[in-house]
């Protein structure tokens, strides 16, 4: 049974991982912070992926590039003129939508009502209306399929309109000297600027990329389903600049990569798909979505992207500096200078946590020896990316067993993320570790003070093994690496 968002929404707060921002207020929509867990999680999924990028490839480096970007970055890249949804307005609620997330959410209706093949014929009609740029049709959609505001529940409609998705501020302390800026929609564009620092600096040869982990911002209308869409989240993205004309070669390459770094941080197979684009940008000669099963179903959680030299040109042509690799592997002299191809890799740090979470979410039902249901909840983490890798208890608070438990903390909290805890029963202090995804619980007994050993739990199987204090680290070591 698939467990519900809402499910994961409520464990998530309540277990340390996700909170909804500024919530004494009443919280910001599509704004979340991370809680003590969430931010353990988040951080190692980010240096999961850094190493990944960097170190386990010779031929990438990483950069951080600021927020901040000058004004014609946004023009030459397209997101000024092009960065639109078509939103509208309800009469009655003043409430906006992006259009599209309103259809969908009719659509999913339509599901859920056991109408799949209704549900898609919807998706189709309005995805012929978006990529015709059809404003009043999708308008018309609305009106047809009665489509109502969740908040006043009409469907008095304002005609559909373009928004821009951009964050702007003013740079510049004197209002009237100040000129807009914009918060980054993305952090690709912080790597193509700095793609000759890099080169040179670095004295990179093709093909080579770039790594950054970065925040962006979008002004999304109506967010929805949690963490997947966010207006303040972080991309993870990988630029990577190879010669014209092998850049197929390339695509190909980075897509079983990240295909296998999905599977690696434990997303099954059976819940991951290729979405390949059929209609592409203009300037983009192959793109595909990894898609993951999300409870409200496949969506994209990864992009890999085929760019031409679009990105490179157009800042060529805007800044008006020269953005060319001298290839001295091409004899043709004619050849030798040239703008490189991108083959672009992105996925959002929220999205990949969003999935690993509801993938790692675990009801198991069992029946005991007395016959009886009883059922466990766990968030089966693989041991690499869990929060916290290690809890130790003491099985009494007496009899010397606390001064012996703190001794093994202080041996394994230098290696591993550990929590040391003598309050509480241990039966529910095994339950708290399997809600957080603890893998491994440590419990020092009586006899641990005759022998040095102590009872290992595993998470998963609840099984428990006894082994010498002496051997714990490399033990739990082998099993938290990926
Ligand atoms: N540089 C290419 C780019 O930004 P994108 O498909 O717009 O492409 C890439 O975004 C990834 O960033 C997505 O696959 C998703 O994982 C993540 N992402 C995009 N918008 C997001 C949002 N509003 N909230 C959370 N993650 C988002």
């Amino acid at each position: 049974e698939e467990a519900t968002l809402q499910k994961i929404v409520a464990h998530a707060k309540e277990y340390g991982f996700v909170f909804p921002s500024s919530e004494i207020y009443d919280g910001l929509q599509a704004v979340y912070d991370y809680g003590q867990n969430g931010v353990e999680l988040k951080n190692n999924l980010k240096q999961i992926w850094w190493k990944a990028m960097t170190m386990l490839n010779e031929n990438v480096v990483g950069i951080d590039a600021a927020i901040f970007m000058h004004p014609l970055v946004w023009k030459a890249s397209g997101h000024v003129d092009s960065f639109n949804d078509p939103m509208v307005d309800n009469k009655d609620s003043k409430k906006r939508y992006r259009v599209d997330h309103l259809i969908e959410a009719k659509a999913y209706e339509y599901e859920e009502q056991g109408f799949p093949d209704k549900a898609a014929a919807l998706i189709s009609q309005m995805n012929s209306l978006l990529e015709k740029e059809d404003f009043e049709g999708l308008g018309k959609l609305l009106q047809e399929e009665k489509i109502v505001c969740p908040v006043s529940g009409t469907s008095n409609w304002t005609e559909v309109r373009q928004f821009n998705l951009m964050f702007g501020t003013l740079l510049g302390s004197v209002a009237d000297e100040a000129s807009v800026i914009y918060l980054r929609p993305e952090t690709a564009q912080g790597i193509f600027v700095n793609f000759l620092n890099v080169q040179q600096t670095g004295r990179m040869k093709i093909p080579f990329g770039i790594a950054q982990i970065g925040k962006a911002f979008r002004n999304e209308i109506v967010a929805r389903q949690f963490i997947f869409r966010m207006r303040e989240f972080e991309q993870m993205e990988m630029q990577f600049f190879c010669r014209p004309g092998t850049e197929m070669e390339w695509y190909e390459y980075w897509k079983e990569k990240r295909y296998k770094f999905l599977l690696a941080l434990g997303l099954p197979a059976e819940k991951l798909r290729f979405h390949v684009h059929e209609k592409l940008a203009h300037y983009a000669n192959a793109a595909l979505d990894i898609e993951y099963e999300f409870p409200f179903g496949f969506k994209e959680l990864e992009g890999i992207h085929s760019r031409t030299d679009y990105d490179l040109g157009r800042h060529q042509e805007f800044s008006k500096k020269k953005l060319q690799y001298f290839d001295d592997e091409i004899t043709d002299k004619a050849k030798q200078r040239y703008v490189p191809y991108v083959v672009e890799t992105s996925i959002g740090a929220d999205r990949l946590f969003l999935a690993i979470l509801c993938n790692a979410y675990t009801e198991e039902v069992k029946i005991n020896a007395k016959g009886e249901e009883t059922k466990r909840i766990f968030l089966k983490f693989h041991p690499a990316i869990a929060p916290v890798k290690v809890a130790v208890f003491p099985l009494l608070r007496k009899d010397g067993l606390p001064e012996k438990a703190r001794e093994v903390f202080e041996q394994l909290r230098y290696d591993f993320n550990t929590i040391y805890e003598e309050k509480g029963s241990i039966g529910k202090n095994y339950t708290r570790m399997d809600l957080i995804g603890t893998p491994f619980c440590v419990t020092i007994d009586h006899q641990t003070l005759q022998d040095n050993t102590v009872t290992l739990r595993y998470r998963d199987t609840a099984e428990q093994v006894r082994l010498p204090i002496a051997e714990l680290n490399s033990v739990i070591e082998k099993e938290v690496s990926l």
